[in-house]
């Protein structure tokens, strides 16, 4: 466990915040005491409980058994069939949510396109048709490549309609990252856009599926929304434009009959690997409980407009934009672009012009609105705000009362929630109007989900010290597998501490039992909140002929929470350089994407290394956040290069 403080006193400092809202009489639970009585029964009687809260979830046949298996397999409402766009659409139709919103988008030159349930549905219906007759089965993987308009979410719908497994990818990945994706899910289809916009500028994806595609022939067909209109290169017999596609097919389609367990979507992360990995999440236990989480934490009430900044390429963008907002028959706002475009209060205007009630973003982008200054704030009148919520990233304690006072200004909660790709929904979070909030930590668990600190036998620690992040028990939402990797799978999760799930950060629980979340403690690194892999980084930088051998390290950054430091040894002939620096770090973006662009490059004669050849990450960390090292370094096989670099 490096890097991590030992004692944390400095919490016990921090002051209590009550909720500024009131429970209300229909509100589960209004109190804490509620909340407690509730845990323990769910915890005592798991089945009972998730048997409960899957009831909110239409079926077309009940499950047999609620759950079945133990760590690693876990089976969730085994026999049980369902469909998840008939949950997300069809299943609003019949009531007054027919006609409500579902989706309303704003492009970045203020664009706008808004879908009723029952026009979401028939879109999701063509698109699904058109899925079909270009050759998705059944089980297909589809890759999802496409900028955040709603075309997009309709295109993971039309996949789950029809029981194909999407795979979002970020839009801002590279070709190579692209076609790594594509290869791993072996999937035949993908969908793209022309372009999508960013600050005004148009991201080439068709482009860079072109050049994914020049190294492999697996993809039969392109279908592609038009988004910029820029002139895109063409593949006759591959490349389809897909509103013409549609316009050509029905727009119902029946929902496919779906076993609970049937794989919903692949979305690949990064992990300890230099390969990124495909993360399987099912279809019923999904979504049983990213619709029970989204309920509870955001409080959905009928009359919320609601906005989570994150793109659909990441776990945030799938389960709180897309499945648990739907399945609760929510209407969500989705933004296309950048926070700073074309000024610094374009997300404050947005709340504003639609009257957006709940709000939920990363630290990252909290901490830019914090650097850009309040005047961009004040200009606009955040009042239809009521509930705020922040995700991916431990958030600092002035942020959070930053984030309480300038944009709740102190009447809305604030869920600060913690969980991962891996584990498909929200499970540490406030109950907002209940749980007495303690800037900086995600406080208690949801219903039914046991985490614990432990050391490294897996005995718990005392109150006030770190340790690793453990859940105890299956829960629904967990994911299935890695996908083609039951080894990786078994041994990052499973093998480090035996009969629970690791989660891979570091976190202490203070003396009333609130867990404080550190951050990653295994070489996975958090940049803005999205996940980036050491190995991942090191073997594209070592693409590179001038480079010999690299470690990337994350050091502490004021805006991004970490910043990616590369160190590296040249090989013969090649000496370092600004110009030098600078194509590296370019040669990281065209091999990964732009979030994954080092900030610093360090060229040195050698790196830290055990007598096994094992990079010593740690020493750099230590270097590069204290300027010296105080562990053992008896274990080095040249400790000379330390020297150096503390000197350098
Ligand atoms: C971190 C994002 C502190 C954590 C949903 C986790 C957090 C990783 C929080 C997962 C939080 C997420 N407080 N840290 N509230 N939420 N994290 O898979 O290190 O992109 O392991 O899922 O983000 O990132 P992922």
């Amino acid at each position: 466990m490096d890097s991590i403080k030992e004692d944390n006193s400095y919490s016990y400092s921090i002051k209590k915040i009550y909720s500024p809202l009131p429970c209300s009489q229909n509100d589960l639970v209004d109190s804490m005491q509620t909340y407690f009585t509730l845990y323990k029964e769910s915890i005592a009687h798991p089945e009972l409980f998730w048997g409960n809260i899957a009831k909110e979830i239409d079926w077309f046949e009940p499950w047999t058994k609620v759950s079945d298996g133990q760590f690693p397999h876990c089976q969730w409402f085994c026999g049980g069939k369902l469909n998840a766009a008939y949950n997300c659409l069809d299943r609003h139709l019949s009531g007054n949510r027919k006609n409500k919103t579902a989706l309303l988008w704003e492009g970045e030159f203020g664009e706008r396109l808004s879908y009723t349930y029952q026009e979401l549905s028939q879109e999701v219906a063509r698109y699904a048709n058109v899925l079909r007759r270009h050759g998705v089965n059944f089980s297909d993987t589809v890759i999802i490549f496409m900028p955040l308009i709603p075309q997009a979410i309709i295109t993971m719908l039309a996949c789950a309609r029809i029981g194909a497994i999407h795979s979002v990818v970020f839009a801002g990945f590279s070709a190579k990252s692209l076609l790594e994706r594509i290869v791993d899910s072996g999937a035949k289809v993908i969908v793209s856009a022309d372009g999508g916009f960013r600050r005004g500028k148009i991201i080439p994806l068709k482009e860079r599926v072109d050049e994914a595609l020049k190294h492999t022939t697996q993809i039969q067909k392109v279908l592609l929304f038009k988004r910029t209109g820029a002139p895109t290169g063409w593949c006759h017999g591959r490349d389809y434009w897909m509103e013409e596609e549609a316009s050509l097919v029905e727009n119902t389609c029946e929902p496919v009959s779906l076993d609970s367990e049937h794989p919903l979507f692949i979305l690949y992360t990064s992990g300890t690997t230099g390969k990124p990995k495909g993360v399987v999440h099912s279809t019923g236990g999904y979504l049983v409980q990213t619709a029970f989480s989204s309920k509870i934490v955001f409080d959905l009430q009928e009359d919320d407009l609601y906005w989570c900044t994150a793109d659909i390429g990441w776990i945030t963008g799938h389960s709180y934009v897309v499945y648990g907002l739907l399945a609760n028959g929510a209407s969500v706002f989705i933004y296309e672009g950048a926070p700073d475009f074309p000024s610094y209060d374009r997300f404050w205007q947005l709340i504003e012009k639609y009257k957006i009630t709940i709000f939920y973003t990363s630290p990252t982008a909290i901490r830019s609105f914090i650097k850009w200054g309040p005047q961009w704030i004040e200009k606009h009148d955040l009042s239809s705000l009521r509930l705020l919520g922040s995700v991916g990233e431990p958030i600092n304690p002035d942020v959070f009362l930053w984030f309480y006072k300038n944009i709740g200004k102190e009447k809305c909660p604030i869920v600060d929630t913690w969980w991962q790709t891996e584990t498909g929904s929200i499970l540490i979070s406030p109950l907002p109007k209940v749980t007495p909030m303690k800037p900086g930590s995600a406080t208690f668990p949801l219903f039914g989900i046991e985490p614990e600190v432990v050391d490294e036998k897996g005995e718990p620690m005392p109150a006030g010290k770190n340790g690793l992040l453990v859940i105890k028990k299956p829960w629904p939402s967990m994911l299935r597998g890695i996908y083609r990797d039951e080894e990786s799978f078994k041994k990052i999760y499973f093998s480090r501490i035996p009969g629970v799930y690791f989660t891979g950060d570091g976190a202490y629980k203070d003396e009333e039992g609130y867990f404080w979340i550190i951050g990653r403690i295994d070489d996975v690194i958090n940049v803005s909140g999205h996940r980036i892999g050491s190995a991942e980084l090191e073997s594209a930088l070592i693409s590179h002929p001038a480079v010999a051998e690299a470690a990337v390290i994350g050091v502490p950054d004021s805006e991004k929470g970490e910043a990616l430091i590369a160190f590296v040894t040249l090989k013969e002939g090649w000496t370092s350089s600004l110009d030098l620096e600078n194509a590296l770090k370019e040669h990281v973006v065209k091999e990964i994407g732009s979030i994954a662009r080092p900030k610093e490059i360090r060229f040195i004669d050698a790196l830290p290394k055990t007598r096994s050849g094992k990079i010593v990450r740690r020493l750099l960390k230590e270097i590069s956040r204290e300027g010296h090292i105080s562990g053992d370094v008896t274990t080095l096989e040249d400790s000379q290069c330390l020297d150096k670099l503390i000197k350098g």
